[in-house]
């Protein structure tokens, strides 16, 4: 089957084309350039923008697979969650071209994406797994029981731990998106020359907390500059990096645990950082379990992930109606 993946929920606009689960095009443009100056999205803008690439962009991606518009089987767009002005353009534009061409349409949680954004290309894991997924807007563990069963375990109760990383590098001046930008300094620094807090909440909780480090970083850069000291940046990134990866890692073994499953598995923005790819390689491999990451141009948000969780949801339930109107809070539970 031909499906055209898009996907618009945040700061990216994005088209894929698969044949079945074999990609034939992947598009995406970029608006950092646009937000860095702000230090994070600025939701008015991001739909602005999305609003002119979003036909430039599935022209492309259909022109790069070489096939026509009416080609295509099955159309998969991203509802939710994310900025609601972001997915309103996307989702609109697929539903007018579904309505147009008579193409079925379905609608894709973007969290599902990210659970099976690991089978685009290299090894894939069996199911059921667990599922960490850490981006800018989640940090969410599930139990993936099929391509379309997922059970959520835990989630942040206040900051996403790639919202963390963004925080981080706009209190340092690194530039937005701040996660690759502080885990470049933190490769030249000492994840162990300041302790900053790891939150582990209850005893067994499977949830994640991460705006207490972002208050112990602002306090830690304060004390030095009161006391007159120079901030050793790389020093205070890895150390910041370190504590958010121990507790991802820990938490997402303790479900491995508590649910009896063998495979775990990453996805979302954060899971291209390199610190937590060999963490995880690490603790899986003492712990007898086997880890699976994908590609890292898969981590971060693209329309493949969209078009593959698309054409799973819809052999298992059909089409959305076109009714169904996008979401901001992720419907997988
Ligand atoms: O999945 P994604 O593209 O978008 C959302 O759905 O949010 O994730 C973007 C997030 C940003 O917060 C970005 O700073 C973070 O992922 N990120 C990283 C790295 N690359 C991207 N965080 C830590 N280390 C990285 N190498």
């Amino acid at each position: 089957m031909l499906i055209l993946g898009i996907e618009s929920s945040c700061d990216d606009t994005a088209a894929a084309v698969l044949r079945d689960n074999v990609i034939l095009s992947n598009v995406l443009t970029s608006q950092d350039t646009i937000h860095s100056k702000f230090g994070g999205v600025v939701p008015e803008l991001a739909s602005r923008k999305h609003l002119q690439a979003i036909h430039p962009v599935v022209e492309t991606a259909l022109q790069k697979a070489e096939i026509a518009l009416s080609d295509v089987q099955l159309i998969a767009a991203t509802r939710g969650p994310g900025l609601i002005g972001s997915l309103l353009v996307g989702y609109s534009y697929a539903k007018a071209l579904s309505y147009v061409n008579g193409q079925p349409l379905v609608g894709v949680d973007h969290m599902a994406g990210h659970i099976l954004s690991v089978f685009l290309g290299g090894k894939s894991p069996d199911f059921p797994y667990i599922a960490l997924i850490v981006s800018g807007g989640t940090s969410s563990i599930f139990l993936a029981k099929s391509h379309t069963e997922f059970q959520l375990l835990g989630r942040t109760r206040d900051d996403a731990a790639g919202e963390a990383f963004d925080k981080i590098a706009k209190l340092l001046g690194l530039g937005y998106p701040g996660g690759p930008r502080v885990a470049e300094q933190a490769a030249q620094g000492d994840p162990h020359s300041i302790s900053f807090p790891r939150a582990w909440l209850d005893e067994n909780s499977l949830d994640f907390s991460f705006s207490g480090d972002k208050t112990a970083v602002l306090n830690h850069v304060r004390q030095q500059q009161s006391k007159g000291l120079d901030l050793r940046v790389e020093d205070i990134c890895a150390s910041f990096q370190e504590a958010v990866v121990e507790v991802l890692v820990s938490k997402t073994l303790l479900a491995a645990r508590q649910h009896h499953i063998e495979t775990v598995v990453i996805g979302g923005g954060v899971s291209a950082n390199s610190r937590l790819r060999l963490a995880f390689t690490g603790n899986c491999l003492e712990a007898g379990l086997a880890f699976f990451a994908p590609q890292p141009n898969y981590c971060t948000d693209n329309a493949a992930m969209i078009a593959l969780a698309g054409l799973h949801a819809f052999n298992q339930s059909g089409p959305t109606s076109l009714d169904a109107d996008v979401y901001s809070r992720s419907q997988l539970g």
